[in-house]
C-alpha cells in the first residue's frame, strides 16, 4: 500500500465517530489537505478538558472560536474569557473572502456563515451583564485564599463571617468587610473578644493590607448585589443551540490577581451547582480561557491547588475547561496531564530556549510513522494545527496535523453598535444590571459606633434613660432584620463554599453565583 493510502486509512480509522462530533478540519499529508481524513472529536469526549496553543498569530483564538461555535450547534452552551476583545464576532456570521473560500475547498467543508446567539457580560464597567458576588457568598475559607492569608490570618476571617452571620450583618462588598474588620480592633472589640476571642490588631492590618491590594486591581467592582446565578450560563436558544456566554475581560488583562481570583471563584461555584453527572452524550457547559497564562503565572499556591483540584473533578459534572496560550508549559503540568483534546499550532524557534521548548512539546504528543512532529512544528501555517484527541472510548487518536475550517461566524469584533443593539435586547443584561443599593454592614456599623460614641458620652454626662430603651445591639439586630425580608444571601451563605472538595467548611447548597 502507499504510503498516503496508509495514512488515509490510519487517520480515517482513528477518527471516525459512532455518536455526534464536531469536524474541525483535515488532516494534513506532506502539506496538503486529504479531504477524507476530516478531523472529528466526539462531543462525548468534550468534558475531558483541552488545551490550544502556539506562537502568535498563528490561530488559536480563531480555532477557539470554531470550537465553541460548533459546540454551540451542537447544544451545548459555552463560556467564553475574552481577554483581547476579540471574540465577540461569534455573535454574527462570517463573510466569505476568497482565502475562506480556498481553505473550505480544500478540506472539502461547504462554508455556512451562521452567528451563534450570544450573550455579554462583564466583571468591571464595560457594556454588558454584570457579574457580581457578595463576600458573604464567598465564605471564609475562599476569601481567605483569594487574599493568601495564613492560618491566623484565616481564622481572623473566620470569625468575622460567623460574628456577621449571628449578628445579621450583610457582607455585600469589600467596604462592609473592612468596615468589620476596624470595628473589631475598635468599638467592638470587647464584645466580640467576649463571644468569639482575641482579633489582634497586627492580624487585622495584614488582613486590611490584602484587601487594599485586591481593591487596587479593581476588585471592587465586582463584590457586591446582584449575585450572578450560574444557571444563567448554561441555556439554550429558541432554536435548540447553545448560547454563547463572552465576559469581555479586556480592561483586566493587567490584573492578574483579579483574573485569577475570578476564574477560581467561577470555577468553584459551576462545581458546587451542578450536580454528579457521570458519562454524558455531551457536555453541559464548555469554559474557554484565553491568554490562560494570565491565571497561572501570578496565582498562589493555594489557588493553583484549588484550581487543579476543581479541573480534576469538574468533568464528571459535565463540563469541559479549555485553556489557550502561547506555550504549553504554561500550564502546570497537573493540568497539562488531564487534557484530553490537544491542538498545537506552530511554534517558532528564535532561541536555544525556543529549539528546547519545540522538542519538549513534540515529545509529548503521540509518536506518528507519518509526521516528525518537531519538524511540522515550526512549518505549520496559520490556521493549521497538530491534534490529539481522545476516541469515543476515551483512546488517544493518532496524531493529526490539520488545515482547520474558518469559523462560520466573524473573525474579530463587533461594532460598538452591534454590541450595544445586542445587550439592550438581553434580558439577563435587564435582570443583573438593575441597581441594589442595600443597607449592609458598612452602614449598620457605621451606625453602631456612632449609637456607642453617643453612650460614651451620656456616661460621661449622666442622662435618664428611658424605660423600653434597647440595648444597641438589640437595635441594630431588629433593624437589621426588617431589612433582611426577601434577601436570599444570608440564609443562603455557604460556609466555606469549598467544603464539598474536602478543603474545610460546610458544603450547604446555595444558588449564588460564587
Ligand atoms: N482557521 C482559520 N481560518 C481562517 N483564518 C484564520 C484561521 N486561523 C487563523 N486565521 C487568521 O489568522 C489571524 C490570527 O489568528 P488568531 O487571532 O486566532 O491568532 P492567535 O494565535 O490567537 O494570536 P495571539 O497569540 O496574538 O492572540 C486571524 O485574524 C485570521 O485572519
Ligand atoms: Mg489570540
Amino acid at each position: 500500500m502507499d504510503k498516503i493510502d496508509a495514512f488515509k486509512q490510519q487517520l480515517i480509522t482513528g477518527y471516525t465517530t459512532i455518536g455526534e462530533s464536531i469536524t474541525l478540519g483535515a488532516a494534513l499529508f506532506e502539506g496538503q489537505a486529504q479531504k477524507e481524513t476530516q478531523i472529528k472529536i466526539p462531543l462525548r469526549t468534550l468534558n475531558r478538558h483541552g488545551l490550544i496553543a502556539g506562537a502568535t498569530g498563528t490561530g488559536k483564538t480563531v480555532t477557539l472560536q470554531i470550537i465553541a461555535e460548533n459546540m454551540c450547534n451542537a447544544g451545548i452552551p459555552v463560556l467564553l474569557m475574552d481577554l483581547k476583545g476579540d471574540l465577540s464576532g461569534i455573535a454574527k456570521a462570517g463573510i466569505l473572502n476568497p482565502k475562506i473560500e480556498e481553505r473550505h475547498a480544500a478540506i472539502g467543508i461547504d462554508f455556512k456563515p451562521n452567528g451563534v446567539t450570544t450573550e455579554f457580560l462583564t466583571l468591571s464597567k464595560e457594556q454588558g451583564a454584570r457579574l457580581r458576588a457578595t463576600v458573604s457568598e464567598f465564605g471564609p475559607v475562599l476569601f481567605s485564599k483569594i487574599l493568601d492569608l495564613n492560618d491566623t490570618q484565616s481564622g481572623i476571617v473566620a470569625i468575622l463571617f460567623k460574628y456577621a452571620d449571628d449578628k445579621k450583618l450583610p457582607l455585600l462588598d469589600l467596604k462592609d468587610f473592612k468596615q468589620l474588620l476596624q470595628y473589631s480592633t475598635g468599638d467592638g472589640k470587647e464584645e466580640i473578644k467576649k463571644e468569639y476571642g482575641n482579633i489582634t490588631s497586627t492580624s487585622t492590618s495584614t488582613i486590611l493590607r490584602k484587601i487594599i491590594e485586591l481593591e487596587s486591581q479593581g476588585a471592587e467592582l465586582f463584590f457586591g448585589e446582584k449575585s450572578f446565578e450560574v444557571s444563567d450560563l448554561v441555556r439554550t436558544d429558541a432554536n435548540g443551540k447553545g448560547i454563547a456566554s463572552v465576559i469581555r475581560l479586556s480592561d483586566i488583562q493587567d490584573k492578574p490577581k483579579l483574573f485569577s481570583t475570578f476564574m477560581l471563584c467561577l470555577l468553584a461555584e459551576v462545581y458546587a451547582s451542578f450536580p454528579e453527572a457521570g458519562d454524558l452524550e455531551k457536555p453541559k457547559l464548555c469554559i474557554f480561557i484565553d491568554e490562560a497564562h494570565l491565571i497561572f503565572n501570578e496565582a498562589s499556591k493555594a489557588l493553583l491547588d484549588q484550581i487543579e483540584s476543581i479541573i480534576k473533578l469538574i468533568r464528571s459534572k459535565g463540563v469541559g475547561i479549555y485553556f489557550i496560550t502561547q506555550n504549553p508549559y504554561d500550564v502546570p503540568d497537573s493540568v497539562l496531564s488531564q487534557l484530553g483534546l490537544k491542538v498545537q499550532h506552530a511554534l517558532r524557534a528564535f532561541t536555544e530556549k525556543d529549539r528546547k521548548a519545540i522538542k519538549k512539546t513534540a515529545e509529548n504528543y503521540p509518536i506518528s510513522e507519518f509526521y516528525k512532529t518537531d519538524e511540522l512544528l515550526t512549518s505549520l501555517g496559520i490556521g493549521q494545527a497538530l491534534i490529539s484527541a481522545l476516541n469515543e472510548k476515551g483512546i488517544p487518536t493518532p496524531l493529526a496535523a490539520v488545515h482547520l475550517r474558518a469559523p462560520a461566524s466573524r473573525i474579530g469584533t463587533l461594532t460598538a453598535q452591534e454590541i450595544t443593539e445586542n445587550i439592550s435586547a438581553s434580558k439577563i443584561a435587564a435582570k443583573y444590571n438593575e441597581v441594589i443599593d442595600r443597607e449592609s454592614a458598612y452602614e449598620i456599623l457605621t451606625g453602631k459606633i456612632k449609637d456607642l460614641e453617643e453612650q460614651k458620652e451620656t456616661v460621661e454626662k449622666p442622662k435618664p434613660l428611658k424605660k423600653d430603651e434597647k440595648s444597641v445591639l438589640e437595635k441594630v439586630t431588629e433593624n437589621t432584620m426588617a431589612r433582611q425580608i426577601g434577601r436570599t444571601v444570608m440564609k443562603e451563605v455557604a460556609r466555606g463554599l469549598l467544603g464539598v472538595l474536602g478543603l474545610g467548611g460546610g458544603s450547604k447548597k446555595k444558588k449564588g453565583w460564587f
